[in-house]
């Protein structure tokens, strides 16, 4: 029988095709203008150029498109375990970019290799959370920047949070289910959120590990968290 990380993966196989179109519409652009500002500011905090980036769960490359136009004469690696995601990700990105299949649990690096790795929208979808943030910190270099773009779990919901999630659980999965034939993909979506950290129980994690965070910052009714961790030990 199949794990349940790899019918996760099996879905972003089963998706893949109409994935960017489905995050536009879904999202109203917002995905794009959250990446966007994710790059910008750990570049600011960083303040280098001639970075190690990887980015993990790269998906079809939306956040690598960034770190290519945002840092100077940076070397990028996008790491994913779907095959279809990476094979529209090379269709997007130049031949510089290595991209290689796997998953975030076991990084192909040695330790202490890397300036920045960022994970987009990817976190949730790891089922060993708690393996992955390790092997994050293993392959940073000390004072590293973790960059972690998602959508985080909510303890309590105000008026505007429980429009936001009506929007979520009822809307979303309905015209995700339509531009990707997928209806199943799309509920997964907010089901995989509760099931998710809150954004203080993702920071507590992170501490422990020995990062420090700099930088963190909630979008639009709480939806979507930025997480900017440095590794500190
Ligand atoms: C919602 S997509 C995000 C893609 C991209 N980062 C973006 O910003 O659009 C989630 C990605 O996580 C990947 N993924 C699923 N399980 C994973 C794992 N265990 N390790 C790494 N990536 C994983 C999926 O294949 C998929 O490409």
């Amino acid at each position: 029988m199949k794990s349940k990380q790899d019918n996760i993966i099996d879905m972003f196989d089963n998706i893949a095709r109409n994935y960017d179109l489905a995050n536009r519409i879904l999202s109203f652009n917002v995905d794009t203008k959250w990446r966007k500002e994710a790059c910008l500011k750990t570049l600011k905090l960083i303040n280098r150029d001639h970075l190690k980036i990887i980015d993990v769960a790269c998906g079809t490359g939306d956040m690598i498109l960034n770190w290519i136009k945002f840092s100077k004469d940076s070397k990028i690696l996008g790491i994913d375990p779907s095959i279809n995601m990476l094979n529209i990700a090379k269709e997007k990105l130049p031949n510089e970019v290595k991209l290689i299949q796997g998953e975030a649990k076991n990084i192909a690096i040695d330790d202490n290799m890397v300036d920045v790795l960022s994970i987009a929208y990817g976190l949730r979808n790891v089922v060993e959370i708690d393996k992955a943030l390790s092997e994050f910190h293993r392959v940073l270099k000390n004072d590293g920047i973790l960059v972690i773009l998602e959508f985080t779990k909510k303890d309590n919901e105000n008026f505007i949070d429980k429009i936001a999630s009506f929007y979520t659980r009822r809307i979303l999965p309905i015209i995700g289910g339509l531009i990707s034939k997928n209806y199943k993909a799309y509920k997964y979506l907010p089901d995989s959120v509760s099931d998710f950290l809150t954004l203080e129980e993702l920071e507590e994690k992170l501490k422990k590990l020995g990062f420090i965070i700099p930088i963190k910052k909630r979008y639009v009714a709480n939806l979507c968290s930025l997480i900017i961790a440095q590794k500190n030990n």
